[in-house]
């Protein structure tokens, strides 16, 4: 049955992409395939952290000031090799991510000093954080480094979730945090949500968006439990000493979000986010383009896809020659339209128009079965000459392929990555 999915998967997605051989292999260049005409949003990859969450597929290791030191002078280096490529390119946005970037805040000051000075870049900054490590005083400094948008991973107002999920604070703590970052000026203050725990039910959801919505941040994203095979949920799932609540539960939780925070003034905004009206929604993952720098960084320039080595030591060692990449799959044209389709579908609207500026063809003509199959399928709010937008049907739909196709790719990614730093390839 699994080898009759994945023949059905290879084959859709080889139809889709031209391109049946979908593999990363080892680095084998000096330089990243880069076109300085086109815009890019920078990345920087902060894996420290001082818990290990039960759930969490991201690179990161336990927090240790020698180890945090020596990552942040060999990310100063690979900011300093970019330069000759990036000073020409305009430079979009940057998001730190992790991990838990705000543990090295004095770090992140110089880092963002450096990119600033060597890259030329002045646009706005992302940053995300936990609630156990919000205060005052480094809210403030994140005002002060030029950060527009703060995510805060709240997950959940349950403290028995959070327990469970290994989560180092309790409810009281996350609501003050929230109010913190509420008094200061960001353009959109993001909460982070994770529903589905492990026994959690509509009750427990409704409960946690009434705290959510009371709290009133600008963005809600509400991710459903992903429960990746290598992280220690995984594993413990694979043990069925956890179950997660079935699929029509899961599915009428998707429904309900949708329905209570349209009424309290949110909109949909991608396959996961509602975003208030009058505010502009942000997102880690959007950007046609995009540089990566730190280790389990990730790079798409249109041309190829780049992963940087996923072990510090490695990554430190390297940069004292060359740029530390580990992985380069080569992109064809029709696999970067798809690509750029596919991020468009996770932000629940298509834009016709842009598809022709940004490709000079037409969207019906390179991928009008996939879109007349999701207007056939009834996954389709409106259609006109300029957009396509989903629904609420279509939204669960597409997120429930994504986690087929997309977080399937990414846990095969990060699972090698992590255990050997300089894989000789990855197939996907
Ligand atoms: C790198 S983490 C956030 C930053 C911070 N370290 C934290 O934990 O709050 C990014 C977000 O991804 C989401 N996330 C991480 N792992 C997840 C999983 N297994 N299932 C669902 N959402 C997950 C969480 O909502 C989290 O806030
Ligand atoms: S969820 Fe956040 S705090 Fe927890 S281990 Fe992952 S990155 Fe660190």
């Amino acid at each position: 049955m699994i080898n009759n999915l994945s023949f059905v998967k290879n084959l859709f997605r080889t139809y889709l992409s031209g391109e049946s051989n979908w593999t990363f292999y080892s680095f084998s260049g000096n330089e990243i395939d880069l076109d300085p005409e086109k815009n890019f949003g920078l990345y920087l990859h902060v894996p420290f952290c001082k818990t290990m969450c039960l759930y969490c597929p991201y690179y990161k290791v336990y927090f240790r000031q020698e180890l945090a030191e020596k990552y942040i002078n060999a990310v100063i280096d690979e900011i300093k090799m970019y330069a000759p490529l990036l000073r020409t390119a305009k430079l979009t946005t940057l998001y730190i991510g992790g991990g838990t970037p705000t543990l090295i805040i004095d770090g992140l000051m110089k880092i963002t000093g450096i990119i600033r000075r060597t890259l030329g870049f002045d646009g706005p900054i992302g940053i995300e954080t936990t609630p156990a490590d919000i205060n005052e005083e480094k809210i403030a400094m994140l005002m002060d480094m030029g950060v527009k948008y703060l995510s805060i991973g709240v997950q959940s107002f349950h403290n028995r979730f959070l327990q469970c999920m290994g989560r180092d604070y309790e409810s009281e703590k996350a609501i003050k945090a929230v109010e913190i970052a509420s008094k200061y000026k960001f353009d959109t203050l993001n909460i982070d949500m994770i529903f589905a725990f492990p026994g959690e039910g509509l009750k427990e959801l409704k409960k946690d968006m009434e705290i959510a919505v009371k709290l009133s941040p600008d963005q809600i994203t509400c991710y459903p439990l992903f429960t990746f095979p290598y992280s220690t949920i995984g594993r413990f799932l694979k043990l069925r000493r956890l179950r997660l609540p079935p699929i029509n539960v899961r599915r009428k939780m998707y429904y309900f979000l949708h329905d209570f925070l349209e009424a309290y003034g949110y909109r949909r905004t991608s396959v996961w986010s509602f975003t208030r009206y009058s505010k502009i929604p942000y997102s880690s993952v959007t950007r046609d383009y995009y540089v990566g720098f730190g280790p389990g960084a990730g790079s798409y320039t249109g041309e190829r896809f780049y992963f940087n080595t996923f072990s510090i030591e490695e990554y430190v060692k390297a940069l004292e020659k060359r740029l530390p990449i580990a992985l380069e799959m080569k992109v064809s044209k029709k696999l970067e339209k798809l690509f750029w389709l596919y991020w468009r579908l996770y932000e629940t609207v298509i834009p016709i128009e842009r598809y022709s500026v940004m490709f000079g063809s037409n969207i019906y003509k390179d991928f009008g079965f996939l879109l007349n199959l999701i207007k056939f399928l009834g996954f389709v709010k409106s259609a006109d000459k300029d957009k396509i937008v989903l629904n609420k049907y279509g939204c669960h739909w597409i997120h429930l392929l994504q986690n087929y196709f997309a977080l399937d790719y990414v846990s095969k990614i990060w699972s090698v990555c992590q255990k050997n730093p300089w894989p000789e390839k990855v197939k996907l």
